[in-house]
Parts: structure tokens; sequence; C-alpha cells
């Protein structure tokens, strides 16, 4: 399962893209508006720090105005993913998009038939909200196993990137499943090492390796 950091601020990306463990980033209007940055200027910064897709997401309702701005963001990096809202006009720049061999994240899917026509539009991405549809008592989660299995009936290539994620139980349901990707908020990112038992462990662990009065180098 890839991991991709859900957040515009560059400190935490630094800091998650030395673990390791970071595949990508996606942004969205309203981190960018979080982060009090301009837009382009922090999507080429996130592009240097990881080598995996950024999504960066057009903000046009039209086909026209959406193939604009995304020639025009293509042109920040070439590991650059167009994230395009999920109506007909933006499956239709998704299927233009994917035709000129650029990566593609179609945004804001609640239905498996939404994701079943994103697919269909040579998406790279589809990004499934759960914690959204969980704040509405719907089961976020049945719809990342319904598209698993309407993609696998298909052989679509399309990668399941599960959305809204709201806590680590979110991300181990998520590769249960079989999601292909999880953008995660940083503070999730980190707690999902977290255990008790590993911190108390360690913590007699080193209270005895003291008591040996020994050190490694
Ligand atoms: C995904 O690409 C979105 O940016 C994000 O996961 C939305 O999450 P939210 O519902 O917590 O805003």
């Amino acid at each position: 399962m890839k991991f991709f950091v859900d957040t515009a601020d560059t400190n935490e990306i630094k800091e998650l893209a030395a673990t390791g463990l970071l595949d990508g980033v996606t942004t969205n209007p309203s981190l960018i508006m979080k982060s009090g940055r301009s837009m382009k200027e922090v999507v080429a910064e996130i592009c240097k720090l990881v080598d995996g897709p950024v999504s960066a997401e057009v903000v046009a309702m039209d086909f026209d105005g959406m193939m604009k701005e995304a020639d025009e963001l293509v042109k920040i990096a070439d590991n650059i993913c167009i994230k395009l809202p999920l109506t007909l006009e933006g499956l239709k720049a998704c299927r233009a998009l994917s035709d000129k061999g650029v990566q593609t994240n179609v945004t804001l899917c609640f239905s498996a038939n939404q994701a079943l026509l994103a697919a269909k539009a040579g998406a790279t991405f589809i990004s499934p909200f759960i914690g959204r549809l969980d704040d509405m008592n719907i089961e976020g989660l049945d719809l990342i196993a319904e598209i698993r299995q309407i993609y696998d009936n298909y052989g679509f290539e399309t990668e399941i990137l599960a959305a809204s994620i709201r806590n680590a139980n979110h991300v181990k349901d998520c590769a249960l499943i079989g999601a292909d990707v999880a953008t995660i908020p940083p503070a999730t990112l980190k707690a999902l090492v977290k255990h008790p038992l590993t911190d108390k462990g360690l913590e007699a662990f080193m209270k005895d390796w003291e008591k040996t009065g020994q050190s490694i180098v």
C-alpha cells in the first residue's frame, strides 16, 4: 500500500519524506488556503521534496478552463498529478489528459458508479472520501470495498486512493480491503507507529541495558 500525505504544509512533508515512508502528496484548495501560500509556489516546493505524484487541483468548472489550468500546472514539475472534480466536465478533462499521458486524480468520489466512470475515463487515481461519508452515518469503508470489487471484476488499472482519512483504523481497514493508496493527514500518519506496549517494552529494555554498563559503539 502506498502512503501519500494529505497536506500543503512543507515542514510536515519534509519531516515525513525523511522517513522514507512517503510515496506522494495530495493537496486541495482548502489545504492551499490553510498554508497561506501561493499555490504554484507551494506545489513546486512539494514536488522537489517527494519523487512520487503530487496532486494539484484545478478550480475551473468547465472542460476548457480545466485544460488551461492543467496545462499550467503540469509545467511545474514532472511528478504533478492533475486533480479533477467528479463531474462530467472533470471526466472529459480526465480522458483528454490521460490520453496525453498526464497523471490524473479524480476527486470527491462518493459512490461506486462515480468510481466506475473515473476508471472508464482513464484516471490514474480515484479518490473516495471515506471520512465525509462516515460523518453522514454512511459507512465509508463499504465504498472502498465496492470499488475494489468493481475494479477487479474488469481489470481497471485506476488506483484506489482512499481519502478523507480520519484515524489509524481507517488506514488499517483500507489496507485490509486492498486500497492501493491512502492519503493521510500528517498527524494520523505519525500516529500509525504508536503502541503503548512498544513504549513500555522499550523503556524496560533501556533500563536493563543501562544496568549492564555496556555500550555498542
Ligand atoms: C483528498 O485528496 C482530500 O484532500 C482529503 O483527503 C479530504 O479530506 P477531508 O474530508 O478531511 O477534508
